[in-house]
């Protein structure tokens, strides 16, 4: 098939969580399975720089946003396995510092910024010279693309426009702004009404993108039941339960290439399912880098996350106060909202020989905490996939997990399969159900045999993204078969 993938966010070439993951991923699979395969993400700062080949195309984007003409350029990239990688630029609302926040805030224009991404997503689509069957967005940043294709093919302009498949990563970010905002994206205003894109009000680019994409998938199999529910919809449950069966709820997979213990120049030592000494040899490497005691009998438990609400921040701080009594260790990879930051600051001020802290972005040190951990805390209030989770499973860290969402679709625990347990779940949002987890931890740990047992089926267990393309693909033909229905 001829697919175009559209994100703001697209690993290696920008990151800033599981998105980037997900998609540079996807494409690549795809491009190995010899689909044709093109990405479009925005040119942010120092990817020109980070990847000298890329090229500049010939297409000079000149896009109408509100009263006003806004250029931007299209880079060129032949990516691996033949993909062809675009990147958006326009440096005024790309070439910055962070992606989408200043401090802690939203930047004031993110709509203009991400409303010119979808409109030259479209324009692209419309314009590329091998014309992609199907569109697959993700996210809200690219939620108006569906509709911004549907309307130029209504209006005749786009003769066998392709269908359109809409990824939801996270519900909790809609892409609101005010009213005023809708001008930006010159479409007629009878689109701003309560079935289609207004929300309370205000515009709602995820909505949109729920209600205009062909067909919807989500990341998991649990996440896709939930979000039906007032409790997990964000205010969008009634909307997805219109359309719940037009939404499916595909896993997402790992890319071993990239999170193996073999192969993998950020980590000091290799090691198998079958000779984990050099998992030791990572955890006393990890223990020196941050600054904590070498000592290879207290458990350390690591944390690589976005500091945001949904990862469960306020119980993980409490369950930690309320253990770090015993003789355990505790290694935090983290950014985000600064008060969290700050938290954990303070809580490696309290506990220095204990607790070791880094805020800030680091690629290879993710990879160092996943390997030398003995265990891998994501107390989450909610999560749609989650890759943490999946990558400490095959680190040989064993994952300590709300049972929620993607969480409770990749992990076992001893209630469900005692031979095959790979992880701990708790299930109620709370710190006492977190800090049993991590006694229960402990024993583990203190049972040698039981310890190598739930490493071993951690580290066995398969999300390899094959299986996953392939029911991408089931779903590019089903989106692209309710497309021709449609018109
Ligand atoms: P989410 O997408 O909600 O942030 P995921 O578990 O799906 O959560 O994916 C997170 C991804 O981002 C993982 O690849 C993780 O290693 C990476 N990551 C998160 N925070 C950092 C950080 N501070 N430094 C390096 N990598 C990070
Ligand atoms: C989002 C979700 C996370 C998921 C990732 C990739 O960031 O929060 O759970 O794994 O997208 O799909």
């Amino acid at each position: 098939m001829k697919i175009l993938l559209a994100s703001s966010e697209v690993h290696p070439y920008s990151k800033s969580g599981g998105l980037a993951d997900m998609v540079g991923a996807l494409g690549k699979t795809l491009a190995n399975l010899n689909h044709e395969v093109g990405i479009i993400s925005p040119l942010y700062a120092g990817i020109r720089e980070r990847f000298p080949d890329i090229q500049p195309l010939r297409y000079d984007l000149s896009l109408q946003m509100g009263s006003k003409l806004v250029d931007g350029k299209v880079w060129y990239l032949h990516g691996p396995a033949g993909q062809h990688l675009y990147f958006i630029e326009n440096n005024h609302y790309f070439n910055r510092s962070n992606y989408y926040t200043e401090q802690g805030s939203d930047y004031p224009d993110n709509d203009e910024r991400f409303f010119f991404f979808s409109k030259s997503v479209a324009f692209l689509a419309q314009n590329l010279p091998w014309h992609p069957e199907i569109i697959h967005v993700h996210d809200w940043q690219v939620g108006l693309v569906p509709l911004l294709v549907r309307h130029a093919a209504q209006q005749g302009n786009w003769k066998q426009a392709p269908a359109t498949l809409f990824t939801i990563h996270n519900l909790a970010y809609q892409g609101v702004f005010p009213a005023s905002s809708y001008s930006l994206t010159n479409l007629p205003d009878d689109h701003f009404r309560f079935e289609e894109v207004e929300f309370y009000g205000q515009m709602n680019c995820l909505k949109s993108g729920i209600v205009f994409a062909d067909l919807l998938t989500t990341v998991s199999p649990s996440y896709a039941k939930e979000i039906t529910t007032e409790e997990f919809g964000c205010g969008l449950d009634p909307l997805l339960r219109i359309r719940r069966n037009e939404l499916l709820g595909i896993l997402n997979g790992v890319d071993y290439a990239e999170w193996n213990t073999t192969h993998n120049s950020a980590l000091p030592a290799p090691y198998t399912v079958n000779d984990l000494r050099g998992k030791a040899i990572n955890k006393a490497f990890v223990q020196q880098e941050l600054g904590l005691p070498v000592r290879s009998e207290s458990p350390l438990f690591g944390n690589v996350s976005r500091l945001a609400e949904q990862k469960g921040v306020d119980i993980c701080l409490e369950a930690l106060d309320a253990l770090l009594a015993a003789d355990i260790q505790f290694a935090l990879l983290g950014n985000g909202q600064p008060e969290f930051e700050a938290a954990f600051q303070a809580l490696a001020t309290r506990y220095p020989e204990k607790v070791a802290v880094r805020i800030g972005y680091n690629h290879a040190l993710a990879h160092r905490i996943e390997a030398g951990a003995d265990f891998f805390l994501m107390p989450s209030r909610f999560e749609p996939c989650g890759l943490n989770q999946m990558y400490s499973l095959r680190y040989g860290t064993i994952p300590i997990v709300r049972a929620t969402g993607g969480l409770d679709d990749t992990i076992i625990d001893d209630t469900e399969d005692d031979l095959r347990a790979n992880g701990l779940k708790f299930h109620e949002y709370s710190a006492l159900a977190l800090i049993q987890a991590m006694r229960k931890a402990l024993r583990i740990h203190a049972d040698t045999p039981l310890l190598l047992r739930y490493r071993q089926n951690g580290m066995v267990a398969d999300f390899s993204w094959n299986q996953t393309a392939g029911e991408y693909i089931r779903a590019y033909k089903d989106a692209k078969t309710r497309a021709q229905k449609r018109t």
